[in-house]
């Protein structure tokens, strides 16, 4: 089956590996399950998603697994192997707050309140531990994983009918309001509907979407990580979406629109003034700009103009630099050396920015020199090091 993840289809012994760390955790490993949903990068259509526009992510072949037991009564004991000095934490299906102390944990709990507040009320307690091997902080959406995998395991224990375009949802309603971030549904709806070599075309005006292959004939998607900690970047993406929201208002007062999705270029040039600030004129030029971008992109992919792909995810960083402004030193650097390398076909930041990482579609024959030439130089500007990872596309969340 071309559904279960190459660390699992490897005899098995991932999953093997997993149900012994799970025994050793919990006793033993009499009914449990073992699962796994993916990480995500996108390819271009950044911060348009809680714009009304278009996005082209993808699932990966890292992501998140789990083991999961059900349990007769109502507690939930969470164990981490990225966290292992947190040991086992403790709570139950009474406890469904977000609450600092629960690190981690408010993740999957979130996504059992989520489904309480939709009408699918959890009924019994579980044993969950969780190894993710998307690196950490890098941007790939670890947690959406997390939400995305907990949904699946909720879905297929208690019957509740759902389809993965509803967990996306889920998962991302328990993101906005247990969370508190303010995130769109790219990264969950990426996670939830990912296939194998394909990125998806989503336009989230109306969550329509369609799957583009990506054959890169003699290229390979490189992600670098920027090791950088987001440290502020979750109120900063808030800021910005606010700053969108203002903006579309003001332009709401002249042109019937429904979104910044709505625009295209000219439109926006024509009507922009009656944006009052420049910063947020910046912003929204950005989303509008994007968007376009976005559709541009995939029709270049379409016709196998590759080079034409790249150039437009170069457009893509230009404007997240100097127009929406989240990018930063680390991610510039990183991705400025990348555009320096022969054989780099395009390079870009990816995901929320602030940190995190960039991605970029590399020929076969450059990435060794790609990873060491921008490496180097990297280290040498910043002080510490990135780390890069050749990423193939997968499919969403399975059970193994
Ligand atoms: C984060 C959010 C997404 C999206 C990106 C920016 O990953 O979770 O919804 O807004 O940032 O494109």
């Amino acid at each position: 089956m071309d559904t279960i993840p190459a660390a699992a289809r490897n005899g098995g012994s991932m999953k093997d590996t997993l149900l012994k760390r799970f025994a050793e955790v919990f006793g033993d490993a009499e009914g449990a399950r073992v699962y796994f949903a993916p990480g995500r990068v996108n390819l271009i259509g950044e911060h348009t998603d809680y714009n009304g526009g278009h996005v082209f992510p993808c699932a990966l072949t890292i992501g998140t697994y789990g083991v999961a037991r059900k349990r007769a009564d109502d507690k939930l004991r969470f164990y981490s192997m990225n966290f292992e000095k947190l040991g086992v934490i403790e709570s139950s299906l009474e406890d469904l707050k977000p609450s600092k102390d629960a690190g981690w944990t408010n993740y999957p709990k979130g996504v059992m309140w989520a489904f309480g507040e939709k009408g699918m009320k959890v009924p019994h307690g579980m044993d969950l531990m969780l190894f993710g091997n998307i690196p950490n902080g890098s941007g790939l959406s670890s947690s959406a994983s997390v939400e995305v995998l907990t949904g699946y395991i909720l879905k297929e224990f208690f019957g509740f009918e759902v389809s993965n375009q509803d967990i996306a949802l889920i998962g991302q309603y328990s993101e906005n309001n247990f969370n508190m971030v303010n995130c769109g549904i790219m990264d969950q709806f990426a996670i939830a509907m990912g296939r194998k070599n394909c990125a998806i075309f989503l336009d989230t005006a109306d969550l329509s979407f369609e799957y583009a292959p990506i054959a890169l004939e003699g290229a390979k998607i490189v992600i670098a990580s920027s090791n950088k900690k987001r440290g502020l970047g979750d109120s900063k993406y808030n800021e910005r979406r606010s700053e969108c929201e203002t903006a579309l208002a003001e332009l709401q007062g002249e042109i019937e629109i429904a979104s910044l999705g709505d625009l295209d270029e000219e439109t926006f040039e024509k009507h922009k003034s009656a944006i009052h600030s420049d910063v947020r004129r910046k912003r929204a030029k950005h989303a509008v700009y994007e968007n376009r971008r976005t559709i541009r992109a995939v029709e270049a992919l379409k016709r196998n103009d590759v080079a034409e792909f790249g150039q437009l995810m170069n457009a893509s960083h230009v404007s997240l630099r100097d127009d929406y402004e989240v990018t930063g030193i680390e991610l510039d650097t990183l991705v400025e050396e990348a555009w320096k390398v022969p054989g780099v076909i395009g390079s870009r930041m990816t995901g929320a920015g602030f940190g995190g990482c960039t991605v970029s579609i590399v020929k076969d024959e450059s990435i060794d020199t790609f990873i060491e030439q921008v490496g180097k130089a990297y280290e040498a500007k910043i002080g510490y090091v990135a780390d890069f990872y050749v990423v193939e596309i997968g499919d969403g969340p399975v059970e193994l």
